[in-house]
């Protein structure tokens, strides 16, 4: 089988928040898409034989001194397609005419189809898309014709099919823009012949292969938190080298009710895989112990988990293991290289990163070129348990951050039997893969009166923390049912000893954060 990588679209980023967004939307399509940094070499751009080109959006104006230009040799026959900035980079390249616009035209506008043509075909004459840019089109390069306008732009969308270069002023990635799927379709299929040969298995045959042929007989060793990215980086590896492997997993006595144990019947039991499983659990409290202030815990947790886990990897190293796996991701890596400009630096995993230089592994990251959503897929098409594949982030530092105040076996324990309840009942709803993002309970060091049958109590007060958001870095809190915060309040009460009150946070980021610390 060919690699379902090649013959797919490269996407060219001139610096918009949605390059990653185009991305993902023509992967879904199933095909393979990459994102290159618009200076980033032709052989780079060039190495997996992409059938086209997408041009992102991007903040500046083409005319601008130093306004990032589409590469010179994109300026030959190559199906390209031109979203907002990139539309106008590419008009600016081919001889065509840019001007600033008094109407700046951001947000949602109506297009009307006006010439028959490829890249909009079977698509409703009239569409709602999603506009964000000041500059438009004045003239079209030579030999391109106007395919449909809006009211402040007769050059909606533009092209000349001629050669299968096309452009359009409004952004197809984005939900607002109904149609904008359709019309990517029409250009991978129609205009680019892309095959549609991106999928989760065909993924998996390709990376087996290509673990099987960076590591040779050699062992590698990797670091299971239990979250979804090193989970399913792990199972993949199981598959490429089986034994080979060595996974380390660190119980901090900070995660999750159950968690442990099931990452060891997961991972040990099913997977089969070679697993050291170390429970950290009293150094990690007994460094933790008197610590309050939310900085000071987590130093304390991050320079105790290398060291954990760097005992564990000396070890290993010793008996001559060279490679260590990590569950980077397409994100972090698009994010470290569009920051640095130079795209191999990778952003430090929490969980392993800082690892001491000296022990030398050579890394292998089998998901780099995954988006979450790929990473679920193939985790599922790999055997991992929903549980697993569908769980919500879990901060590195783990309950510390949810265990305000002083940290003690008896208030993990106590957070631990509020949180599973709370999961459970929204578990119960549908409401833990769609209606909340990030579901969790905090225990806060702060203790009110109550009464309980004929007793007066004295307890602590238990938050309930509910978002909802798409990335994490601005998030509403969840609109949760009533009778479902009644239900989980009135079970936390009777059901877990130490609490007596329970509130809602109906704080949202910003000014909140997820986390309370
Ligand atoms: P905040 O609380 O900053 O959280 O709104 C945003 C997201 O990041 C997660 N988070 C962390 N993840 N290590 C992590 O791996 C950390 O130290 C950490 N702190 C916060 C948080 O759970 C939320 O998803």
């Amino acid at each position: 089988m060919t690699d379902p990588r090649s013959g797919g679209i490269a996407v060219i980023d001139f610096g918009s928040q949605y390059t990653q967004l185009i991305a993902r939307r023509v992967r879904e399509l199933n095909v393979y898409a990459e994102v290159f940094p618009f200076d980033a070499a032709q052989e780079k751009i060039n190495a997996h034989q992409p059938r086209g080109y997408i041009l992102s959006g991007g903040p500046n104006s083409v005319y601008e001194v130093g306004a990032p230009q589409m590469p010179r040799w994109l300026v030959k026959n190559y199906p390209i397609l031109g979203v907002c900035y990139g539309m106008q980079a590419l008009t600016h390249a081919l001889g065509g005419i840019v001007a600033a616009s008094n109407d700046r035209e951001f947000g949602p506008a109506q297009i009307r189809h006006t010439v028959a043509n490829p890249l909009l075909n079977n698509l409703p004459d009239n569409m709602n898309v999603w506009m964000s840019h000041g500059d438009r089109i004045e003239q079209p390069p030579a030999g391109f014709v106007g395919l449909a306008a809006s009211d402040n732009s007769p050059y909606a969308a533009m092209g000349d099919p001629a050669r299968k270069l096309y452009g359009v002023q409004f952004h197809p990635e984005v939900a607002h823009t109904p149609q904008g799927k359709d019309l990517l379709r029409n250009f991978l299929f129609d205009v680019c012949g892309c095959e549609p040969k991106w999928s989760p298995v065909a993924f998996i045959e390709e990376a087996v292969k290509a673990i099987q042929q960076q590591v040779g007989g050699e062992r590698v060793i990797l670091g299971l938190s239990g979250g979804v990215d090193s989970a399913v980086a792990g199972a993949l590896l199981q598959k490429a080298i089986g034994d080979q492997l060595t996974a380390i997993f660190v119980n901090t006595g900070l995660l999750r009710k159950n968690e442990p144990e099931q990452v060891v019947q997961v991972f040990r039991e099913q997977q089969g895989m070679n697993l050291i499983a170390v429970d950290a659990t009293e150094e990690f409290l007994d460094q933790l112990k008197a610590t309050t202030e939310p900085e000071a815990k987590r130093k304390v947790i991050g320079k105790l988990f290398i060291d954990t886990f760097a005992t564990q990897a000396r070890e290993l190293a010793h008996e001559g293991v060279k490679f260590l796996a990590q569950g980077t991701i397409y994100p972090d890596v698009i994010e470290s290289a569009a920051s640095s400009k130079t795209s191999h630096v990778i952003k430090s995993h929490h969980n392993v990163g800082g690892l001491p230089p000296d022990l030398g592994f050579q890394l292998v990251e089998p998901l780099r070129d995954l988006f979450k959503d790929e990473v679920r897929n193939v985790g599922t098409a790999l055997g991992l348990p929903d549980e697993i594949v569908w769980r919500q982030p879990f901060p590195g530092p783990g309950l510390a951050v949810r265990c305000l105040g002083e940290i003690t076996w008896k208030r993990l324990e106590t957070l631990r039997e509020a949180d599973a309840i709370f999961t459970e009942e929204l578990d119960k709803a549908g409401m833990l893969r769609q209606g909340t993002s990030q579901a969790f309970a905090v225990l806060l060091p702060v203790k009110s009166v109550g009464v309980m049958g004929d007793y007066r109590t004295y307890e602590e007060v238990l938050a309930l923390r509910a978002v909802t958001t798409d990335d994490f870095m601005t998030a509403d809190w969840a609109r949760i049912p009533y009778d479902l915060l009644a239900k989980v309040s009135n079970r936390i009460v009777n059901e877990v000893r130490g609490i007596n009150r329970v509130t809602y946070d109906i704080t949202s980021k910003p000014p909140g954060t997820i986390e309370w610390e």
